[in-house]
């Protein structure tokens, strides 16, 4: 095949997810795409717990979709993933990669041996310190990411890149804006444990926040206030806000209150962006992640961080090549799809 190809892999709690790219005369394809659900308890809150399982997972989604290669970008995001602003002393692009360790060791909060880094710089400031590199400092657990990557290995592949999974959704959904000229945007990944947010100026990340939260927060209030299975819940979360079966309206109760808590939390991490960085207001919120999907949480969003918010269209700045997926489920497919779609395009 002509062009760079790049596959990413996402691991995420309900499954893996894999998506390749190729880039080609200027035009960026989506050639394959699939996803194989995991069990329960292989992945908790982002993070490889049972390496067999997932292997297994990974293993079937190679079998199942002929992916052409067998590198593969990981994407990571979970509570061990540490990403914070921090201002370094000024230093040349080349000596900051093989300083960084040493630069950052007393901003991380993990031995910084045991931490592998990752530093994206925003701005040069200048400073009581001097002139400094301001930037997107990532720290993320050794022995985590080791996980993920023994799962990969054990499937046969391997792990060509780790990257931090908001930073990937962001490259997905986010709009393409690069003059920066429509003001901050935001884009949230709601996932089944994990909420990535990221804001964004003409698509360099400006602030992100992991949350530990996501839908099957909701799911479980279900499951503990009503005593039904989780799949009971599952299936009231999914119907319409809008139906009269008093089952539905009883998990509703439970729903909307669990989507006002969440919603706090976004908003809280929003606000704390806005009033730290004096930043103009959003220009707007795009959603991704199966977590967003929960009906009424768009315009709970809207209202709370007084923006207009929207759907991220994962696949919407790809040409669809021959994935073997039909429309209808490329459709399905697609609010899901922005963690590995935005792996794969940061590597081609
Ligand atoms: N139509 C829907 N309505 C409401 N919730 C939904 C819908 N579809 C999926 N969900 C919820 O989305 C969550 C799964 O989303 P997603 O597949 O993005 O998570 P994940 O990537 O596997 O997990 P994580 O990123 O947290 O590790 C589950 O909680 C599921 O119940
Ligand atoms: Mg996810």
């Amino acid at each position: 095949m002509a062009g760079r190809t790049a596959i990413g892999l996402d691991i995420g709690t309900t499954g893996v997810r894999a998506a390749q790219v190729t880039v080609s005369k200027g035009t960026a394809v989506l050639d394959r795409f699939g996803q194989v659900a995991l069990p329960a308890g292989a992945v908790r809150d982002g993070e490889v717990i049972e390496i067999e399982a997932v292997t297994e997972a990974i293993k079937t989604l190679w079998a199942q979709v002929k992916f052409t290669q067998k590198d593969v970008v990981l994407g990571v995001s979970n509570q061990k993933v540490f990403v914070r602003q921090v201002d370094v002393p000024w230093v040349s692009a080349g000596e900051l990669k093989a300083s960084l360790k040493f630069q950052v060791a007393d901003l991380v909060p993990m031995p910084v041996e045991e931490a592998v880094l990752d530093f994206v710089p925003l701005d040069e400031v200048e400073g009581e310190q001097g002139r400094q590199i301001r930037g997107l400092l990532v720290a993320a657990s050794q022995d985590m990411v080791m996980g993920s990557i023994r799962a990969i290995q054990g499937a046969g592949l391997r792990c060509q890149t780790v990257d931090l999974s908001s930073f990937a959704v962001l490259r997905a959904a986010g709009a393409a804006d690069p003059l920066g000229l429509s003001g901050p945007e935001a884009v949230v990944d709601i996932g089944a444990r994990v909420t990535n947010i990221v804001v964004h100026e003409g698509g360099v990340p400006r602030f992100v926040r992991i949350l530990m939260l996501g839908g099957d927060h909701v799911t479980g209030a279900i499951v503990e206030r009503l005593g039904i299975t989780a799949q009971e819940a599952d299936f009231l979360k999914r119907q319409p806000a809008t139906s009269t079966e008093p089952a539905v309206l009883d998990a509703r109760r439970i729903i909307d209150g669990e989507l006002t808590a969440f919603v706090d939390e976004v908003r809280g991490s929003i606000d704390y962006y806005l009033a730290t960085t004096g930043s103009r207001p959003l220009s707007r919120l795009v959603l991704s992640g199966g977590g967003s999907l929960s009906d009424g949480l768009a315009q709970r969003l809207a209202t709370a961080v007084r923006t207009h918010v929207e759907y991220g269209r994962a696949f919407g700045s790809l040409t669809l090549g021959k994935t073997g997926l039909e429309p209808v489920q490329m459709q399905y497919v697609e609010p899901l799809a922005a963690v590995p779609v935005g792996l794969a395009m940061g590597a081609v």
